[in-house]
This record gives structure tokens, sequence and C-alpha cells, in this order.
């Protein structure tokens, strides 16, 4: 078969970026768009929920309306599904590295995990929204890594404190965020080849060279 040249071009990659509240995932994907860029990667920064227009209006809901925990769920998806048509899958299309601050685990961690709600109807879920068609059928878009900062809640929350207003979930008990942190140790669990594993707590320094080795590891830096 004689492919485009642009199908035979530099595949796209996929990484998230997971952890509670407070675990400082910003600076490190910053610093991570910057290092693949310095490599010639074009790079495409993106958020969940939100990263479309219509996806950051359901954020901005989610994020601070009340709700019970399966809207909120439908409404995570519905954010995500616009995000993965619109952005995410264009943008890996075209080869670009796509960093993206939360993903798919964190509905399992907070939704799941945090408020209670039923795993299978969230893995339901992610069948039929992550599910795109490729060149041999159909499959289920998941990150190629995601990096997992690790923290125990009360150093979380002692790093919020003041730092800002916080929002509907950043407002929530450390025993919340003990089973978020417990919803993402169980994804890792189900698919451990996808995850690195990184613990937050150290310096940002020690923390940043633990995210570069992730990457490298998979060949994707040098
Ligand atoms: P966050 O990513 O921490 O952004 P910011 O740094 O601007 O606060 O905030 C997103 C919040 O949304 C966070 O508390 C986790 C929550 N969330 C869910 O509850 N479910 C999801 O599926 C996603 C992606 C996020």
């Amino acid at each position: 078969m004689n492919l485009p040249l642009s199908a035979m071009a530099t595949p796209g990659l996929f990484i998230s970026f997971e952890g509670i509240d407070g675990a400082g995932k910003s600076t490190h994907i910053d610093a991570l768009a910057r290092a693949f860029e310095a490599q010639g990667r074009a790079v495409t920064l993106t958020r969940e929920p939100g990263g479309t227009p219509l996806a950051e209006k359901l954020r901005a809901l989610v994020l601070n309306d009340t709700m019970d925990a399966m809207t909120e769920a439908l409404l995570v998806f519905a954010a995500r599904r616009d995000h993965l048509q619109q952005l995410i899958e264009p943008a890996l299309a075209r080869g670009d590295v796509v960093l993206c601050d939360r993903f798919t685990d964190a509905t399992f961690a907070y939704q799941g995990g945090g408020r209670g709600f039923d795993l299978h109807t969230l893995s339901f879920l992610e069948q039929l929204v992550q599910s795109k068609r490729g060149l041999e059928g159909y499959f289920v878009r998941q990150p190629d890594l995601t990096i997992w900062f690790e923290l125990a809640p009360d150093i979380a929350a002692r790093r919020l404190a003041g730092v800002r207003v916080p929002d509907k979930f950043e407002a929530q008990p450390a025993a919340f965020f003990s089973r978020v942190s417990e919803g993402y140790l169980q994804r890792l669990q189900t698919d451990p080849q996808r995850f690195a594993r990184i613990a937050a707590a150290n310096s940002r320094e020690t923390v940043w060279l633990e995210v570069l080795r992730a990457v490298r590891q998979k060949g994707w830096l040098t």
C-alpha cells in the first residue's frame, strides 16, 4: 500500500499528567513542552476537563456547580469527546506531542475513587467516548504515557492552603483525596506499562529529573 507522506511522518505522542490537587504538575508540563520543542517537535499543550471552547464551558460547570456523581461523570466524558475529536486526534494525526494535564485516569480517581461512582459505568463510558477508527479497525484511545505525580494528601493540602480560592474539588477534605489517590493506584495496577509513578514530595529538581527519565526511557527525548 502506498501511504501518503504525512502518514509516514513522525507519529504523534500522547502524554497525560495526573495527581491530586497540589501535586505540582504544571511547571513540569511546561518544562517538558520546552524540552520537546528544543528537539524540533511540535507540541500541543492542553488540559481536561477542557481544551476546546465547548469543553472549557463544561469544565466551568464541573468545577463550580453542585451535581450528582453521574451527571459529573457524563459532563466530564462529554467534554472529553469534544476534546478528542476537535483537538487531540487532529494533533496526533499531524505528529504533534500532545501534553494533556489530566485525562481519563482523573475520572476514575475523582468520580470513581473520590465520589464513589460506579467503575463499570466509567469503563463503559471510556470505551464509548475514546473509541477511534484506525487502520486495523476500532481501538480505544489512551495516552502513550501517563506521568502520575504521587503525593500524600496532607502535603498537597499544605501546598494548596492560601494559594488561591479553592474550587469544588480543592475544597474537599483529606479523606476525599485519599480515595482519589487509591483510585489512581488502581488505574496504575490495571495498566502498569502506561504509567510512570513519580514521588512528588521530592524537590522540584528531583521530580523534573524523574519526569525526564520517564520520557527518555521511552526513547522520545535524547
Ligand atoms: P486541575 O487540573 O487541578 O486544574 P487547576 O490547576 O486549574 O486547578 O483541576 C481540574 C479539577 O478537575 C481537579 O480537581 C480534578 C477534577 N477532574 C475530575 O474530577 N474529573 C476528571 O475527569 C478530570 C479530568 C478532572
